[in-house]
């Protein structure tokens, strides 16, 4: 499947919706959904672009760049979120890439494909080290940063869950 990569606007609204319902129904996520923005902390989709957009400094930890992944259907088969710099939390727990899949697209290779695309955004954006991580217990996003040629540093934890770092270098 052939996968292109947009900055989320209100043309994709219903798409958006349709996969972050898949998202919360079956992956029932007890914190952010990984590579959203945090999408579930807003009431509604346009509060949730105004974030994105204005990136506000009093929330926003770093910089960053946020992602849909669209199918040629211009189904949301998924989210992306490139961090461009690494404060505390990300250098030990975060990354600089975070990303999910819509359940009904999963085990297709489409998280390879967004791997691929985010490396070669940071390398736009003069990111030659990557930093990306996986919490212990994740197979298939371990395997996607194994087979993308991470190399593991340590694994951390945060109080809650251990973490994998890996590095992929340029
Ligand atoms: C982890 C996640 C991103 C993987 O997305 P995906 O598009 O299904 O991944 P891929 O199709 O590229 O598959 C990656 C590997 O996992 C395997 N895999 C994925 N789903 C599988 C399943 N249901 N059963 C068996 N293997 C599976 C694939 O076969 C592949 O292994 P391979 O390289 O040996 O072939 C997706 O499950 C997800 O969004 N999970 C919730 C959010 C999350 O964990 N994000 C990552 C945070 S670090």
């Amino acid at each position: 499947m052939k996968i292109k990569l947009v900055h989320p606007n209100l043309n994709y609204k219903t798409n958006i919706l349709d996969s972050l319902e898949q998202l919360n129904i079956i992956d029932k996520p007890n914190g952010p959904i990984p590579g959203s923005s945090n999408i579930n902390g807003y009431s509604t989709i346009e509060e949730w672009l105004e974030f994105i957009n204005t990136k506000d400094t009093e929330t926003v930890l770093v910089p960053f760049l946020q992602y849909i992944a669209l199918n040629e259907q211009n189904d949301v088969v998924g989210f992306l979120n490139i961090r461009l710099s690494l404060n505390e939390h990300l250098i030990n727990y975060g990354g600089h890439i975070g990303y999910c899949v819509t359940p009904k697209f999963r085990n297709q290779g489409i998280a390879d494909q967004l791997l691929k695309e985010a490396i070669k955004i940071c390398k736009e954006h003069d990111i030659s080290d990557i930093l990306i991580t996986c919490k212990e217990s994740n197979l298939y996003s371990e395997k996607v940063i194994i087979k993308n040629n991470g190399i593991l540093e340590d694994i951390r934890n945060d109080g809650c869950y251990n973490f994998k770092r890996y590095w992929i270098k340029s």
